[in-house]
């Protein structure tokens, strides 16, 4: 009988609401994907720390990579740890070692890959890769990049790609808490990262919004290029004044085309007037606009941060891999962008 061996990094947030759907789910998974799926190992910083979801019978929880990493049985490896080190090794390693990998770490996506697309590709056996939760969380917006513009050209891709300071901005506009009282709900929720500053700063929007230029427009951006503003400067005043005018305040990640073959891109706080439809995307929904040739004005929006929508993107990866489905090639549009114009550093 098939059996398909997890071993998990992380038991957080997104850890264990993959824990809990694979538990949950286990007989229908089977019967969908042919296997047990059977997670053997979790490993964390803490493996004495209590959880907030049931560990599996026979699962063991420990604080060694190599539990992981160098056991035999485990063909699949779940990363949702977080950072850029250590779960750097740990993907390499893993699909070195003939491991399917998921993960959902966009900072991790965003630096390296390119390199795990070459690693990809110079494997002897194939070994699959996905990523589906590490842009807006439970929205299927790196598959829909990978599958639906094939035959089109994008233009742009603009939109709300935090939750957490969504939901932050929506609290502070709407229900008058302050900025920390917004940033500590937030945490709790479990829509920061564990940085948070990579939230408030616009960073996190900006590793997405430079993944999504990659699938969008067939460009690599050195991120650091991307001009970036948080919200951190935002008073009670300027969400009076964009009141006064009739609009709000959303964190907008927006890339676009300028020209024949170039682009440019920023993350930054924006006025939208109430009729624009981003200015009602509330809490830590995320929404994408994405203008293109042929399908013309195509909207995205789901819960992009979170327990269970981010694990649902991990859930159905996991799925996909049980079932044998090959990982999407890199998405290589024809009409490539060549170069990046950075328009809007100067200004920030
Ligand atoms: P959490 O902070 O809730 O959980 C992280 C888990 O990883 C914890 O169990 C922690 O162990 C473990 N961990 C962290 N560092 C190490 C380490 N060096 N060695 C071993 N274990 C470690 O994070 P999230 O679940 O929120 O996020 C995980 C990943 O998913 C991140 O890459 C994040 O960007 C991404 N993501 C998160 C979303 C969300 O809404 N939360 C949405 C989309 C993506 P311990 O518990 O013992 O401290
Ligand atoms: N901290 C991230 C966010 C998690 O709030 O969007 C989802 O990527």
């Amino acid at each position: 009988e098939a059996t398909r061996t997890i071993g998990i990094f992380g038991g957080g947030t997104v850890g264990g609401g993959i824990v809990e759907i694979l538990t949950k789910k286990a007989a229908y998974f089977k019967e969908l994907t042919g296997s047990d799926l059977v997670v053997k190992t979790i490993c964390v910083r803490d493996a004495n720390k209590k959880r907030d979801f049931v560990i599996p019978e026979g699962c063991t929880v420990t604080d060694k990579y190599d539990d992981i990493l160098t056991d035999p049985d485990i063909d699949m490896v779940v990363e949702v740890m977080g950072g850029t080190t250590d779960a750097k090794n740990i993907v390499f390693s893993s699909l070195k070692a003939g491991k399917d990998v998921v993960t959902a770490n966009k900072a991790l996506i965003a630096m390296y890959l390119p390199e795990i697309e070459e690693t990809l590709a110079n494997m002897d056996k194939p070994v699959q890769f996905r990523y589906e939760a590490a842009v807006c969380g439970g929205i299927p917006v790196i598959r829909s990049f990978q599958s639906d513009f094939v035959g089109d050209e994008v233009s742009m891709i603009s939109g709300i790609i935090n939750g957490c300071t969504n939901f932050m901005l929506t609290e502070m506009d709407q229900f008058g808490r302050t900025y920390d009282e917004a940033l500590t709900e937030a945490s709790r929720l479990g829509y920061a990262e564990a940085d948070p500053t990579l939230d408030v700063g616009g960073f996190d929007a900006r590793s997405k919004l430079k993944i999504l230029m990659r699938l969008g427009f067939g460009v690599e951006v050195p991120e650091d290029k991307i001009a970036c503003r948080g919200i951190t400067d935002l008073t009670k005043l300027d969400f009076d004044y964009a009141k006064m005018m009739g609009g709000t305040i959303k964190l907008l990640g927006v890339a676009e085309r300028v020209e024949e073959g170039k682009i440019t891109a920023f993350v930054s706080p924006c006025y939208l007037t109430k009729e624009e439809p981003l200015a009602s995307v509330s809490g830590a929904t995320n929404a994408i606009e994405v203008s293109s040739r042929n399908l013309q004005s195509s909207t995205y929006i789901g819960q992009g941060a979170g327990r269970y929508p981010t694990a649902n993107s991990c859930i159905n990866d996991i799925i996909a891999l049980a079932k044998g489905d090959k990982s999407p090639m890199p998405f290589n549009p024809l009409d490539k962008v060549t170069e990046y114009v950075d328009d809007y550093s100067s200004t920030f």
